[in-house]
């Protein structure tokens, strides 16, 4: 749950040689904090496992920059030498602004608008991952407007129910993403590619959920896409040269947990690769995945601080401790959209205090405004204590809204006893910055 740089000694949460308190004390609360060793080791271990499992050019890690992105991280992106997968206009920018090549960029995306469409296209970026019909008339157009030709792919949904919670699970098949194999809409997506001269068809893709432990689920994707390659070569002539598996890897949240290593599954796709292609008489193609989760969310930790402490009599007399931080709901929406489940501890100090039952919440305007539903935290627990919830990289600060008015956190990467900001904190003129005077 803490990543690999944070230490737990004494009740004193330090993260690479700096305490809570000293964060808190120079960044205020509630800030992100990223271990930037971690996160750079992290995606370099899935680049290596890659490149170890397939040959060194046989695949891209194509970082989902969905998970958390902001311009600093899209540098250490371009320094890792790995590639990242953008879903809007407004990801590509920043994955720009950081510096990423566009021969490195993958661009996803249900609805493209055509001015989504058009920038890609005209930057050069390496794929487009068509979702529709539509779409592949979209690019088509914006590729014979700018004389290229645009490598595509296409997503496929295989079928899979991914066992994740239902809002994160994509690859069944009542789902608005991608193109069904099992309908033979996949096919007449692969028809409709080959009309278009200017769009090099590059390969296949899926994404079947998130936050999935074991391989089991994305062996069969392997098996069903090489099946669906294997197709395309025997009416085509040709191999497509790609296989994207898409991202989804797990990471544990609470005690009992276990993230998933690269170390850990890359060998099992690898043997699943094999396997199918052996059975399909393929040629092992170029295998790409895009893990974000697991890449960023072991990597940073959210440090609040309490402001009131309330115990609330539930029914049958059982006293249930309401902590209220200084966040919430804006800066972790996870709770409330999937019942996610963290954990939490206080990070300034020791307490001997018996464990009791604590509910941490927010200070929305909101019942559901909950950052943990149930977690044991010593009876002392007051104001001015400064907690932290390990585990909140990914699809944190990336989902963090302004509800309520309350200025976003910043994100602060620490690194060999040094923190500097890199997504500063909002700001009351930010809040009003958009506003409209009459
Ligand atoms: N590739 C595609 C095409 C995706 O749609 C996603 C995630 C990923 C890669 C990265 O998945 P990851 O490795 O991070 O699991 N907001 C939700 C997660 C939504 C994921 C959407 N797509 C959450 O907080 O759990």
């Amino acid at each position: 749950m803490w990543s690999q740089n944070a230490s737990l000694s004494g009740g004193t949460l330090s993260l690479a040689g700096i305490s809570a308190a000293q964060l808190a004390k120079e960044f205020g609360t509630p800030t992100f904090f990223l271990d930037e060793g971690a996160y750079r080791a992290r995606a370099l271990a899935w680049h290596n496992g890659l490149q170890s499992e397939f040959g060194p050019q046989a695949g891209t890690i194509y970082y989902a920059a969905k998970s958390f992105i902001c311009t600093a991280v899209a540098q250490w992106i371009s320094e890792i030498g790995i590639g990242i997968d953008v879903c809007t206009g407004g990801e590509l920018a920043v994955a720009l602004a950081g510096g990423i090549n566009p021969a490195k960029i993958e661009v996803h995306g249900n609805n493209k608008s055509v001015a989504e469409i058009d920038r890609a296209v005209s930057i050069g970026v390496k794929t487009i991952v068509m979702d529709s019909l539509f779409e592949i008339e979209r690019v088509a157009a914006a590729a014979r407007k700018h004389g290229v030709r645009q490598g595509v792919m296409l997503r496929l949904t295989p079928g899979i129910e991914a066992h994740t919670h239902e809002k994160i699970s994509t690859a069944h098949e009542d789902v608005k993403f991608g193109f069904s194999i099992a309908s033979g809409a996949a096919w007449q997506a692969v028809q409709a590619v080959a009309e278009h001269p200017e769009l090099e068809l590059r390969g296949v893709h899926c994404h079947i959920g998130s936050q999935i432990f074991g391989v089991e689920a994305h062996e069969i994707a392997t098996d069903r896409l090489l099946a669906f390659m294997g197709k395309y070569r025997d009416s085509y002539g040709a191999q497509l040269p790609e296989l994207d598996l898409g991202g989804g890897f797990g990471i544990a949240y609470i005690d009992g947990e276990v993230t998933v290593e690269p170390s850990d599954v890359l060998p099992a796709i690898g043997a699943a690769v094999r396997a199918a292609c052996a059975k399909y008489s393929l040629d092992i193609p170029v295998i790409s995945l895009e893990p974000g989760r697991n890449i960023v969310g072991p990597t940073m930790f959210t440090l609040y601080e309490v402001g009131t402490v309330k115990d609330v009599e539930l029914e049958g007399g059982t006293v249930r401790k309401y902590v209220s931080v200084d966040g919430g709901m804006s800066e972790n929406a996870r709770t409330a959209l999937y019942d996610a489940e963290y954990t939490a501890v206080i990070a300034q100090r020791a307490s001997a205090a018996p464990h009791v039952l604590s509910r941490l919440v927010g200070k929305h305007c909101e019942t559901g405004d909950i950052i943990i539903a149930n977690i044991q935290l010593p009876s002392d627990i007051a104001p001015g204590d400064l907690i932290a919830t390990p585990a909140t990289g990914a699809y944190g600060r990336s989902m963090a809204s302004n509800y309520n008015h309350v200025p976003r956190p910043p994100v602060v990467a620490v690194k060999d006893g040094k923190a500097r900001v890199i997504v500063r904190r909002e700001n009351e003129a930010d809040l009003l910055a958009l506003d409209v005077k009459e």
